[in-house]
């Protein structure tokens, strides 16, 4: 047999994890910071699970040197050694390396503290080794995957609708139009519509999906193509539809906090401020009581009717640490299948989750309209084409039954969970208006 010990790589998590009881260790990653001397060079080792300091003495490495002297950041490397303690190194941990196999040296790594954010955003396929943005990468990939749980724990069925529409849209000036074999046609807006159809068939369905928008508007919270998670449920009010909701976020931040601590310290998110959200109930008032809420305690008069504002729900959002649920806003400026509320015909059947902290409408939510005229009314009053719509009015007359479902912005749950300043953030490779690019 061969003698050789062919040592196995672990991550730097576990090199560290392990490093009482095994001593000798072999990992591979890029060079996240290097510095040296004549004598001694300083490696930063990261890999995708943590970062390690690694020393090489020179008198170890006399053939080698000359190569070794000439890595530079983001070099790969294969390092062979024994780890130990050292409480000045950054995670606490160094590693004597006695083998170095270098995979490729780097060029000078385009990426330094001095970029501006449209430079950053240029580079963002390197961008992404950042320690923020594989803590941010983390921490979403924990958000989809408690998302997935939540539900399949809950009985419901994934269900996925077509990207490529003829029409019928949840907003139209937002919509992207794409050459479909000569014809004209949309990326989606919305899962919702073909789910209401399919729901007949599965009863709790939900989605995590690529979404589209052609928003004009720069702000934090908005991107052109974003991941919607949808749900839709039979025979369900407002009220259990709401239940759904928060369940859903605990269910989220309960995940996050149980598997990312690293990233969230990395972050510099204090999980206190995670917490609430996790044990209270969150708030529920009607669009009436927050018209009310800002002329009595913040005095802003604001008249009815009108959609809450950025500044207005920001000014609605300072008295709490959870979100909050607003129902029944005017039927008027609601999506044409939010029905009217029997009890106050000017209000609709629905709700937005606002989250605190500057984050704005995380979720919104609706009981279905099953009224086909007043549906065809409400389409017809948006100026859209009912011929686009004749597969949904089709659902209303086979077995209608009431139902409800909502939508739910991925990124800007993240962004919030993460304390992030823009949604941009929140995705690898953001698409707004002003970039498609990487
Ligand atoms: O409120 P919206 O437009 O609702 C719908 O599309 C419904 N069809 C959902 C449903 O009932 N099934 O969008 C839902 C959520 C918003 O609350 C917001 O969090 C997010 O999607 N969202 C965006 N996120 C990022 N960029 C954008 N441009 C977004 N537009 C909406
Ligand atoms: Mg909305």
């Amino acid at each position: 047999m061969n003698s050789m010990v062919v040592q196995k790589f672990v991550s730097i998590h576990e090199a560290i994890e392990n490093a009482k009881k095994q001593k000798k260790v072999a990992v591979r990653g890029w060079v996240y910071r290097e510095r040296g001397s004549n004598a001694m060079k300083f490696i930063v080792l990261r890999d995708s699970s943590n970062i390690i300091q690694c020393v090489l003495e020179k008198k170890n490495f006399e053939k080698q040197w000359n190569e070794i002297d000439k890595i530079k950041i983001e070099s790969s490397v294969e390092i062979f050694g024994n780890i130990k303690e050292d409480k000045r190194a950054p995670t606490g941990y160094e590693i004597s390396v006695a083998k170095i196999n270098i995979i490729q040296i780097a060029e000078d790594f385009p990426i330094n503290k001095d970029l501006n954010e449209e430079l950053l955003g240029d580079r963002r396929h390197l961008w992404l080794r950042s320690r923020k943005m594989t803590a941010i990468l983390k921490i979403r990939s924990t958000v989809f995957s408690a998302i997935h749980e939540y539900y399949h724990n809950l009985g419901f069925y994934e269900f996925q609708s077509p990207v490529l529409i003829p029409g019928g849209a949840e907003e139209g000036p937002t919509l992207f139009e794409v050459d479909y074999f000569g014809k004209k046609a949309y990326l989606t807006q919305t899962w919702q519509l073909y789910a209401e159809a399919a729901m007949f068939a599965l009863e709790k369905i939900y989605t995590m999906a690529p979404t589209f928008r052609a928003e004009k508007s720069k702000t934090s919270r908005h991107l052109a193509e974003f991941w919607m998670h949808e749900m839709e449920v039979a025979w369900i009010n407002l009220d259990e539809l709401m239940e759904y909701a928060e369940g859903l976020i605990k269910h989220i931040f309960k995940r996050v906090i149980e598997n990312n601590k690293l990233e969230l310290e990395i972050l510099g998110r204090d999980i206190k401020k995670l917490e609430p959200t996790l044990k209270k109930k969150f708030p529920r008032m009607t669009y009436n009581e927050a018209l009310e809420i800002l002329d009595k305690k913040k005095k802003i008069k604001i008249k009815w009717g009108k959609d809450l504002r950025t500044i207005e729900e920001e000014k609605l959002m300072e008295d709490y640490d959870t979100p909050i649920f607003v129902t029944h806003y005017p039927k008027e400026i609601m999506a044409f299948y939010k029905p009217r509320d029997p009890k106050n015909p000017k209000v609709a059947v629905c709700f937005d989750m606002l989250a605190p902290e500057g984050n704005h409408e995380i979720i919104g939510g609706s009981e279905r309209d099953t009224n086909i005229g007043e549906l065809i009314k409400t389409l017809k009053s948006k100026g859209e084409k009912i011929e686009d719509y004749g597969y949904y009015l089709d659902t209303r007359k086979y077995g209608s039954i009431p139902h409800a479902g909502f939508g739910m912005g991925t990124e800007r749950v993240i962004k919030w969970i993460c304390g992030l300043d823009d949604v941009k953030d929140a995705i690898a490779f953001p698409r707004t208006m002003s970039r498609l690019n990487p």
